[in-house]
């Protein structure tokens, strides 16, 4: 057997188990088995969206990274296909680390990092190089006999750090970004090519000298309307309980000289478990997004290990700020309906509606701000009989702040986040995905995105809506079930 049909047995071994586990998301794309980290070679060939992934398919934990592959028509239901990689080269041969797909000459074209550790433990120094697979019939890839095409460029003083690789065309020319640490700050790097196989350093785009992240992992690029936007997970810059973010410059680049001009990073996902986002343009022209909900040291025995987040596009508004929309495929998953109008809710309410409950499901509430009189309001998730358990939602009405709090929510690791909204509008939409432990909420169709992991009791699905120091009129409630 080789290394391919090794990890195939592997993960076919652990699917029962897998599938049995009351916490593995339905409608959110996972591996059939086992660890999933960053999505990878996002692309769509010939109507069919790929979605890749680094994939363990020997523990519910990192390491031994394969490239899992899946494909779907419709960016909702995902087959699962044979794995991509496996660490068989010499190059590569402590884990095929994330990168991206192009489609050239009809073959699709996969760019990713061989890493190799220099000692015997992992995370010690590394030897990072890019490198090529090919593939005619859109499922077996082919490593490229002169791989690796992209080594560390001494010249350029980087470390081991220099990786995940995202390669795009532009007028006729393709370009590269790759991810490296120089001197303790993250940097990344734009390279270009004429022939996919020999690449040029052409500039630095951004460098972290004046913050903290001493990496940028998983770097994209992409024009969206009239800018380019660059995307980053920076490392050694979120907070110790939770240092997973992800987020993007927005800017433009002069392709003629390399010099990226861009304002500060902002967050693209306000959530706990929301990291390494790729992006690609489909073939209707949406730049869609889909990044990884981390799920590490919680349920390893039960043989899966993290998620994929829904996908979602992006769309630049008139006013230049990024939004974050669900796609409108997801629309096709809704099953039964429940929906109301001008639903008061009073100071101290802990109110449920019928028809309105479950683990999983999407939910659109928009409260009235206008003739609002509490001090704060929202939704709580996942509650138990007796209420003490609960996910909660809640909108300070004085500072627009909503906080997504799941410290009660009985199981699984703590936490809380808040963000501001947007201080000029009338009302306030809150749009929730539910899949077992993954909860999802956009706010004012797009204005901002939380991703976080939830892992209440399986039986704790009651939906509340609560009101604090005053009322609020819900106008409008939409309630559905979901295909699973
Ligand atoms: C991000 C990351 C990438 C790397 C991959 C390895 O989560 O650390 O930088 O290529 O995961 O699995």
């Amino acid at each position: 057997m080789n290394r391919l049909e090794k990890a195939m047995e592997s993960v076919k071994g652990a699917v029962s188990l897998a599938e049995k586990d009351p916490y593995k998301p339905d409608y959110h794309a996972a591996a059939p088995a086992f660890w999933i980290n960053d999505p990878n070679g996002l692309i769509q060939v010939n109507g069919a969206y790929h979605l890749f992934y680094q994939h363990n398919p020997y523990e519910a934990k990192w390491g031994n990274i394969h490239w899992g592959h899946m494909k779907s028509t419709d960016l909702v239901h995902w087959e699962h296909l044979p794995i991509a990689l496996a660490p068989d080269e010499q190059y590569d041969r402590d884990g095929c680390f994330s990168g991206s797909a192009v489609e050239h000459e009809g073959k699709i074209w996969l760019f990713y990092t061989g890493n190799r550790w220099l000692a015997d433990d992992e995370d010690e120094e590394a030897v990072q190089t890019q490198n090529i697979a090919v593939s005619e019939d859109g499922v077996h890839f082919r490593k490229l006999p002169i791989n690796p095409i992209l080594e560390v460029p001494a010249e350029h003083g980087v470390s081991s750090h220099f990786r995940d690789p995202k390669v795009w065309p532009h007028e006729g020319k393709w370009y590269m970004v790759l991810g490296a640490t120089r001197e303790g700050n993250g940097k990344v790097l734009l390279y270009s090519s004429v022939n996919l196989l020999d690449w040029s350093f052409e500039s630095v785009l951004t460098d972290s000298s004046d913050w903290e992240a001493y990496m940028l992992e998983c770097p994209d690029f992409f024009t969206l309307g009239d800018k380019e936007v660059l995307l980053v997970s920076p490392q050694g810059v979120g907070p110790a309980d939770q240092p997973d973010i992800s987020g993007c410059f927005i800017g433009n680049l002069d392709y003629a000289t390399g010099e990226y001009r861009h304002g500060d990073f902002a967050k693209i996902d306000e959530g706990l478990n929301f990291y390494a986002p790729q992006t690609f343009e489909d073939e209707s022209g949406r730049r869609i997004l889909i990044g990884w909900m981390r799920m590490e040291n919680i349920a390893e025995a039960d043989g899966w290990a993290g998620c994929m987040t829904v996908p979602r596009e992006l769309v630049l508004d008139e006013d230049g700020r990024l939004l974050v929309k669900p796609v409108s495929e997801l629309e096709t998953l809704r099953q039964e309906h429940v929906s109301y109008k001008n639903v008061a809710l009073a100071a101290g309410e802990k109110r449920t509606l019928a028809g309105i409950s479950g683990d999983v499901g999407e939910l659109k509430a928009t409260f009235d701000l206008k003739n609002c009189t509490a001090s704060s309001f929202g939704l709580a998730l996942r509650v138990s009989d007796d209420g003490v358990e609960r996910v909660t939602l809640s909108f300070d009405v004085a500072s627009r702040t909503i906080t997504f709090d799941r410290d009660a929510a009985g199981g699984g690791p703590k936490g809380k986040r808040s963000w501001t909204v947007d201080a000029d509008r009338d009302t306030l939409t809150l749009h929730v995905f539910l899949d077992k432990s993954a909860i999802e909420v956009f706010t004012n169709d797009g204005e901002r995105a939380m991703s976080s992991l939830v892992f209440a009791n399986p039986a704790n699905r009651a939906i509340q809506w609560e009101a604090e120091g005053g009322d609020v009129r819900v106008s409008a409630i939409d309630y559905w079930t979901l295909e699973t």
